[in-house]
């Protein structure tokens, strides 16, 4: 409203002042509330903006909420979220058919003790705690589990801890994979592998029992060639042989008649003519008289040697026995040392090998005797070639302490007489022990464990083949259903104990022996 001059009554110049202050103050205050209405209409708008924003955003939400839903409803993996008591917080719909459940919700209705009721080893789920617990997470963290119809099967876990602001644990979430058909597979090719590797080593086994059977074989053949070619050999002496100590007899018998006769003649006819008593002295009668009977009696006792070789070659080999047969053990063992009398003897620088029998009372046992003396023959090959590589090593030893001695006189030393012990004996009334015992450099505990290992020696090439212990303890363990025991110890000697049955019980038939 204006105020004019001309409507004002005279005097009122207050008045006039006055109203023209009032009207300032009016336009001023119009001007405000103009721009209060201005910026109303702004905050306004803003506002009406901030609400669209938020509309926006809450239709974004559920845009995201939708998406996840989806997500957690479709996924292949089963989805979970649970307390660290062990109760389903949620569980996606892959979970539940996975634990064979219909639905989600009768999972978290039924199961809700997840150590006690899922784990088929309940401290699986301790261990996912402690891992959880200590390291926030963990990942493809197999188990087995039980389904609602008491199946198991196995199921890889990778989890999380969900935490508060503060830091406080509020439940744990994670995924779930069915691994059974994995794990299965992977069972059944270990399965296979296991095989495969068992097969492998059976035939590896299955080869070196046949390399050891075909060298064996080989050793045995070679062994009854010997025996064939000894027997044989004794076969074709023993006939001559026999002729020959027959035949001494009687030579013996014509030449003491012979004899008688000349002493006869001599006595009735003291003076013989010049021609016969010249002849007497150049053939020198009374030597010949003298030294007859002996040259017979010597020749007899050759002919006795060769007649008791010829049997104990035969003895030896005895190849005509393929069975069973009672044997004096005795017998088998002087056979034996007397074929290898010429390694016994003294000889060059080696002296007599000592053997002492020490014979028990043994009765005739039911075994294979060729197989038997073969063992024999091993066994005292063997205690030969150690107490020759002793000797060799004290000679040795004496060469270098007699150089020694010269130069600061140390007297040498004399070791003990190389010896061979055999004791044989009866033990339990139905078995023979037989012990082969010699003082020999013995052996360290690493071959003894070795000794029967086929090919095994500590002999150069050449000179040892290391069948005959091998095909020694076959001999007597699946043959003759003994044992064959060594003893031995360094710088102790060594000791080979055979015990056998009486009657010949063979447990095994691995080789054939021909
Ligand atoms: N009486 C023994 N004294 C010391 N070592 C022995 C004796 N008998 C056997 N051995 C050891 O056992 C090994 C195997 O013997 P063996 O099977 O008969 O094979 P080889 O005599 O051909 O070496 C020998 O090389 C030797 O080392
Ligand atoms: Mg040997």
């Amino acid at each position: 409203m204006f105020v004019s001059n001309e409507s004002l009554p005279p005097g009122s110049a207050n008045w006039v002042k006055y109203c023209k202050k009032l009207e300032k103050s009016l336009v001023l205050r119009t001007k405000q509330l103009t721009r209060a209405n201005q910026e109303l209409a702004e905050r306004i708008a803003v506002s009406e903006a901030v609400c669209m924003e938020n509309q926006r955003l809450e239709e974004a939400l559920l845009q995201a909420q939708e998406k996840y839903r989806s997500i957690f409803e479709n996924a292949v993996e089963g989805i979970f979220q649970t307390t660290p008591e062990g109760c389903y917080l949620s569980a996606n719909p892959t979970l539940a058919r996975i634990y064979g459940y219909e639905s989600p919700k009768a999972l978290l209705e039924k199961l809700t003790d997840i150590e006690c009721q899922l784990y088929v080893e309940p401290e699986r789920r301790q261990q996912f705690i402690e891992q959880l617990r200590s390291q926030d997470s963990v990942s493809e963290f197999e188990s087995q589990v039980y389904r609602q119809d008491g199946s198991i099967i196995w199921i890889s876990e990778s989890a999380r801890a969900v935490r508060d602001s503060l830091g406080n644990l509020l439940y744990y979430e994670g995924f779930v994979t069915d691994v059974t058909k994995r794990k299965q597979s992977e069972a059944s090719l270990r399965k296979s592998q296991m095989q495969f590797k068992k097969q492998a080593e059976e035939l590896q086994l299955a080869l070196q029992k046949l390399q050891q059977t075909q060298s064996q074989l080989l050793q045995t053949e070679k062994m009854s060639s010997l025996g064939q070619l000894v027997a044989g050999i004794a076969h074709e002496i023993n006939n001559p042989v026999n002729f020959m100590c027959g035949n001494l007899l009687h030579a013996r018998q014509y030449a003491e008649d012979l004899l008688e006769l000349f002493q006869l003649y001599a006595k009735h006819y003291p003076q013989p003519v010049p021609e016969i008593q010249a002849a007497a002295e150049a053939i020198d009668l009374d030597f010949i008289i003298k030294d007859f009977p002996q040259t017979l009696s010597s020749m007899q006792i050759g002919a006795d040697r060769v007649h008791q070789i010829v049997q104990s070659l035969r003895n030896f080999s005895r190849i005509d026995e393929a069975q069973t047969k009672p044997v004096d053990i005795h017998q088998g063992i002087d056979s034996t040392l007397l074929i290898l009398h010429n390694r016994l003897k003294a000889r060059g620088t080696y002296p007599t090998i000592a053997v002492l029998k020490e014979y028990g009372d043994l009765p005739l046992v039911e075994c294979y005797a060729s197989l038997l003396n073969q063992v024999f023959m091993n066994l005292l090959s063997n205690a030969i070639d150690a107490l020759e590589q002793e000797i060799e090593k004290e000679d040795k030893g004496a060469e270098n302490s007699s150089q020694l001695s010269s130069l600061s006189q140390i007297p040498n030393s004399q070791g003990p007489i190389p010896t061979i012990r055999i004791r044989t004996d009866t033990i339990r009334n139905d078995w023979v022990v037989i012990s082969i015992i010699d003082n020999g450099p013995g052996m360290s505990d690493e071959v003894v464990r070795k000794i029967f290992e086929p090919f095994f020696t500590t002999k150069p090439i050449g000179k040892g083949t290391g069948l005959g212990l091998s095909i020694s303890h076959q001999i007597i363990v699946e043959k003759h259903g003994g044992t064959l025991r060594c003893i031995s110890a360094p710088q102790q000697g060594t000791k080979f104990v055979i015990e056998i049955p009486l009657r010949a019980s063979a447990t095994k038939s691995g080789v054939s022996w021909g």
